[in-house]
C-alpha cells in the first residue's frame, strides 16, 4: 500500500532527539526506549563523562547516540550546543528537556541564588532549549517538545523552588500551543511520580506502598515509553497535555489504609 502523506505534517523516520539530562536516572530508560524506536540520540548533561558512559551503553544495545556536554543554564553552551548538534546530524526533529535538580530546601533554609539556580535549571533552561529549535520546528513544520516536569508541580510540595520550577515547566508547555498554532509541532509535558531513580530517597520509596495505588515505584522504562508514543503521528492530537504518570498517587485522597490483598 502506498504510503500516505499529510504535506509538512509527517514525522521524519528515525527522528534525531535531543534529550538533555541524559546522564541522569530517567533518562536511562527514556533514551533507551527512544533509542529502540529506531530514533538517534543527542545526550546533552552538565557531565560530560557520565554522558559519554551513558551513550556508551546505548551503542552496545545498537543505538546511534551522540555526547554533548552543555550547562543548561548558560545561553553560550545552549548556542554552541545547537551549531554542534547541526554539524554532526543536521536538524534536530525532537526536544525532551529532562535536566534537572531537586532542591531539598523549605522555605528558611532556601536564599534569593538558590532558589534561582533550581528555577535556572527547571524552568529557565527548558526555555532556552525550546527557544533554541523553535525557529528549525516551524521551518521543518514539524516537531515535538516533551518537557519533563512533575506532580510535584500539581500541588503543594515541600521543596518550594522544585514545586514552582515544575508547575512553571507545565504552564510553560501549555503557553507555547499559541506559537505553534496551525503547525505540525507538539509541546507536552510528563508529571512523573516516584521514579526510581538516584533522585529519590529512600524515605519516599519507603511510603510507596501506601501512597500509590499501583504499589509500585515507576521503571524509568514507563517514562521512556510514554515519551517514544509522544513522538508518534498516532500522538499527533496529544497537544498541550501534563501527563501524569505516577501510578494515581495524586488521584487519590486517603484518610484510610489501603486494605491489603
Ligand atoms: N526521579 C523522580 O522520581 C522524578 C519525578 C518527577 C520528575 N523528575 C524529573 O525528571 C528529570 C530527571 O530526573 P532524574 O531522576 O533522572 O534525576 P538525575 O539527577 O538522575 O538526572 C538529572 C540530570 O540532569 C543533569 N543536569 C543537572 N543540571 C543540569 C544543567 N544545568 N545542564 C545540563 N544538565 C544538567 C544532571 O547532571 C543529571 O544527569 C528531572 O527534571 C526531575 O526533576 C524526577
Amino acid at each position: 500500500m502506498a504510503e500516505q502523506h499529510i504535506s509538512g505534517l509527517e514525522a521524519p523516520r528515525g527522528l534525531n532527539v535531543l534529550v538533555t539530562g541524559a546522564a541522569g536516572g530517567m533518562c536511562r530508560g527514556i533514551n533507551k526506549r527512544l533509542g529502540l524506536a529506531g530514533h538517534t540520540l543527542l545526550c546533552v548533561d552538565l557531565d560530560l563523562a557520565r554522558c559519554q558512559a551513558a551513550v556508551e551503553e546505548l551503542r552496545a544495545e545498537g543505538i546511534t547516540a551522540h555526547a554533548f556536554a552543555a550547562d543548561v543554564t548558560r545561553p553560550d553552551d545552549v548556542a554552541r550546543l545547537r551549531a554542534d548538534v547541526k554539524d554532526m546530524v543536521g536538524d534536530v526533529h525532537a526536544l525532551i528537556n529532562a535536566a534537572g535538580i531537586l532542591d531539598r530546601k523549605m522555605l528558611l533554609d532556601h536564599d534569593v541564588d538558590s532558589f534561582s539556580r533550581a528555577i535556572n535549571i527547571n524552568l529557565v533552561g527548558p526555555f532556552a532549549l525550546i527557544r533554541a529549535f523553535a525557529e528549525d520546528f516551524i521551518a521543518a513544520n514539524w516537531g515535538r517538545i516533551v518537557n519533563v516536569s512533575s506532580i510535584a508541580g500539581t500541588t503543594g510540595y515541600p521543596y518550594p523552588s522544585y514545586a514552582a520550577s515544575k508547575a512553571g515547566l507545565s504552564n510553560l508547555t501549555r503557553s507555547l500551543l499559541v506559537d505553534f498554532w496551525g503547525t505540525g509541532i507538539t509541546v507536552n509535558s510528563i508529571c512523573p511520580g516516584v521514579v526510581d531513580t538516584p533522585m529519590v530517597i529512600q524515605e519516599v520509596r519507603d511510603q510507596v506502598p501506601n501512597k500509590v495505588p499501583t504499589g509500585r515505584i515507576v521503571d524509568p522504562d514507563e517514562i521512556g515509553a510514554a515519551i517514544a508514543f509522544l513522538l508518534t503521528d498516532d500522538a499527533r492530537s496529544i497537544n498541550g497535555a501534563d501527563l501524569v504518570i505516577d501510578g494515581g498517587a495524586t488521584q487519590v485522597f486517603r484518610l484510610f489504609e489501603p486494605a491489603r490483598g
